[in-house]
């Protein structure tokens, strides 16, 4: 369980001009990375953990591996405070920094698997098992007899992951996993974690970009804004209030009448671009031959498609909502 209560980070950072070491606080700007965060992850649930660029994902996970030391605020993994305790915490946790590895440069990679299991003083058998396990699953056969300097960067995340998973960890904390990965790639390392969390109840806690990751992998979203955490949502929940939503997208053949955006209560212009329109609506309220009809006043129109809203374009609506 990773309970997190009141977890704030400020950087103190040097102003332009600014000379002394000990810096004054007018010298100094106060970055609030993570203000005043608080949530509870129970063993074997798979958390998405989402925000813009800057929101201070990377910043809460690097305190919940006790790589940094918090401003205030509380972190127990499975009882322990992972900055106070970091070599107990680091039995329970494996990590992924998608953009830094855990492995050593020069070493061919089954070697450095070899090191992780004597510092984890992990037993034989598991080790042999998790190792054929993940070797066979991600494709490494040929991979981990050479130096990781030699490796492409996607064989080395893939490596990575396996560090990460070798000793049976209870929390698997994952920062951009699948940044730079091909799309088979992301498939096959999904596909694992997924397992892992269901097989083995792993629990699983996850930062991406691509929230296809997060519709695939988790039961459960916290969206990060600014420091703060705006949504904490069961997943099927979210889907259930937003999926009412539809996107009608078309090509406009010809403009009748300029079209405003907001036809009518519950149908919405999204984009107008060149000739490129698309539209949301309520299929709770509106039905498709309204939806046609509303529009022949305006355009004329081909190429009709609908879509349920992406999971992308929930969170966007979540943010843009925020800031209203
Ligand atoms: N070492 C540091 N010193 C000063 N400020 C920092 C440091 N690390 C991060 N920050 C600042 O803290 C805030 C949160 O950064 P963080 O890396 O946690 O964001 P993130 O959500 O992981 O973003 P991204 O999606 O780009 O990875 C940002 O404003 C960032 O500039
Ligand atoms: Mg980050």
């Amino acid at each position: 369980m990773v309970e997190v209560k009141d977890l704030y980070k400020e950087y103190s950072i040097k102003k332009r001009g600014a000379t002394h070491y000990f810096l004054k606080r007018s010298e100094r700007t106060i970055i609030k990375a993570v203000d005043h965060v608080s949530f509870i992850v129970n063993q074997g649930e798979a958390v998405g953990y989402v925000g813009p660029n800057g929101s201070g994902k990377s910043t809460t996970i690097k305190m919940l591996t006790g790589v940094l030391q918090p401003t205030s605020g509380e972190i127990r993994v499975n009882g322990i405070d992972p900055s106070k305790n970091r070599i107990e915490n680091n039995r329970n946790i494996g990590v992924v920094f998608g953009n830094r590895s855990q492995l050593w440069w020069d070493v061919p990679i089954i070697e450095s698997f070899g090191f992780l299991q004597k510092l984890y003083q992990i037993p034989d058998s598991i080790y042999k098992n998790n190792l054929e396990y993940f070797v066979d699953k991600l494709e490494l056969q040929n991979i981990i007899n050479r130096p990781e300097r030699q490796l492409s960067f996607g064989q080395r995340i893939r490596c990575n992951i396996v560090a990460a998973f070798l000793h049976n960890p209870a929390v698997v904390y994952l920062d951009e996993p699948t940044i730079g990965l091909d799309l088979e790639s992301k498939e096959r390392m999904r596909n694992i974690i997924n397992k892992i969390n269901k097989e083995r109840e792993t629990t699983i806690f996850i930062t991406s970009h691509d929230l296809l990751d997060i519709e695939l992998l988790c039961n459960r979203l916290l969206i990060i804004d600014n420091g703060k955490i705006i949504t904490d949502t069961d997943f099927d929940n979210m889907l259930k209030i937003y999926n009412r939503k539809q996107i009608f997208k078309c090509r406009v053949i010809d403009k009748l009448i300029d079209i405003p955006m907001n036809l009518k209560k519950d149908i919405k212009v999204r984009r107008l671009e060149g000739n490129h329109l698309e539209v949301e609506f309520d299929n709770q309220k509106i039905d498709i031959k309204e939806l046609l009809e509303e529009l022949s006043r305006y355009v004329s129109f081909s190429d009709v498609s609908i879509e349920s809203m992406s999971i992308e374009d929930i969170v966007k609506k979540i943010l843009i909502r925020k800031e209203q």
